[in-house]
C-alpha cells in the first residue's frame, strides 16, 4: 500500500519535471497594446508554459502601470526612465522613481540604458541619465535592466566604475555579438537575455548564443515588440517558445532544459 502509493508520488514529481516552465523576464504587459486582452494574453502563456513575467517599466507613467499589475498578478516589475526620454529627465522624475523604487514589488531598476541608433535624446542627457539611475541601483541594492544599441563601448565604460558596487544585472534583448557577449560575461552577475530578434534571418545576437553559458542567460519576449518571424502581428509572453526553439536548436539542449534554466536564472536575479 506505502510503496504503491509511493509509486504513484514519484510518477506525478516525474510528470512535472518534464512540464515546460518558462520564465518571460521582458514582457510589457502594462503597455496600453494589452489593455483591452490582458486576461486572455495571460492565459495563452500559461498554456505554453509561461509561469513568470517579468513586468518592466519605461518611464514613469509605465513604471508605475508595472507596479500596480504585479501587485494585482502576482509578478515583479521594474521601474526606470529609458534613454529615449533621457531628454525630460529631472529632479521631479528623479523623485518619483525613487518613491517607487520603494515598492516591494520593484526589484529591478529599468529598463535604463544608452540608445545611439534611434538617438531620440542627446548623448550627454543619455550619459548622465544612466548615471543617475545606475547610483539609484547602488542606493537601493537592485540590479539594474539595461537596453543597448550601438552603445556598447560606451556602456562598457561607464559600467565598469559601477561594477564593484551594483549587484549585476541584465542586457536585455542582447543585439550584440560574441565579442560584446564575451565583454559582458566579464561583469560579476550580469546576465544576456535573447528575445524574439534571435528568430530574424540576419540576427547578429543569434551569433553569440553559442558564447553564453546557461547558467548566464536569459530569455524574454519585450512584448509587444520584437515579434518572431513564425507569427504576425503583436507579439506576447505564449510566443517565447519560438525563442528557446532557436536556443535549444543551436545548443543542441531540449527546451525544458534551457527552460528551466533561464527560469532559475531568471528568479535568482529579479526574485530575491
Ligand atoms: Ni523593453
Amino acid at each position: 500500500m506505502y510503496n504503491d502509493k509511493n509509486t504513484r508520488k514519484n510518477r506525478k514529481e516525474g510528470e512535472q519535471n518534464n512540464k515546460v516552465r518558462i520564465y518571460d523576464s521582458h514582457a510589457h504587459l502594462n503597455d496600453p497594446q494589452f489593455k483591452k486582452d490582458l486576461e486572455e494574453v495571460l492565459f495563452r502563456a500559461k498554456q505554453n508554459g509561461v509561469e513568470r513575467i517579468f513586468i518592466p517599466g519605461y518611464d514613469i507613467k509605465s513604471s508605475s502601470r508595472a507596479v500596480e499589475l504585479a501587485k494585482s498578478l502576482n509578478f515583479k516589475a521594474s521601474a526606470g526612465v529609458h534613454p529615449h526620454d533621457a531628454k525630460d529627465f529631472n529632479s521631479e522624475t528623479l523623485k518619483k522613481l525613487e518613491q517607487l523604487v520603494s515598492s516591494p514589488h520593484i526589484t529591478a531598476i529599468g529598463e535604463i540604458g544608452l540608445d545611439f541608433y534611434k538617438m531620440y535624446s542627446p548623448k550627454e542627457a543619455q550619459i548622465s541619465v544612466f548615471r543617475s539611475q545606475l547610483e539609484i541601483a547602488i542606493k537601493f541594492r537592485l540590479p539594474v535592466i539595461l537596453h543597448v544599441r550601438d552603445a556598447f563601448e560606451d556602456i562598457f565604460r561607464i559600467l565598469s566604475e559601477y561594477n564593484n558596487e551594483l549587484p549585476g544585472g541584465i542586457f536585455h534583448c542582447f543585439s550584440g555579438g560574441p565579442d560584446e557577449a564575451e565583454e559582458i560575461l566579464k561583469f560579476k552577475n550580469f546576465y544576456i537575455s535573447f528575445a524574439g530578434s534571435i528568430t530574424y534571418r540576419n540576427s547578429r545576437a543569434k551569433r553569440a548564443i553559442n558564447t553564453v553559458p546557461l547558467d548566464r542567460m536569459l530569455v524574454e519576449t519585450d512584448s509587444p515588440y520584437l515579434t518572431p518571424s513564425k507569427v504576425k502581428g503583436r507579439n506576447e509572453p505564449a510566443y517565447i517558445v519560438y525563442t528557446l526553439e532557436v536556443i535549444s536548436k543551436i545548443l543542441n539542449i531540449p527546451l525544458q532544459i534551457v527552460a528551466k534554466k533561464t527560469y532559475n536564472n531568471a528568479v535568482k536575479i529579479l526574485e530575491f
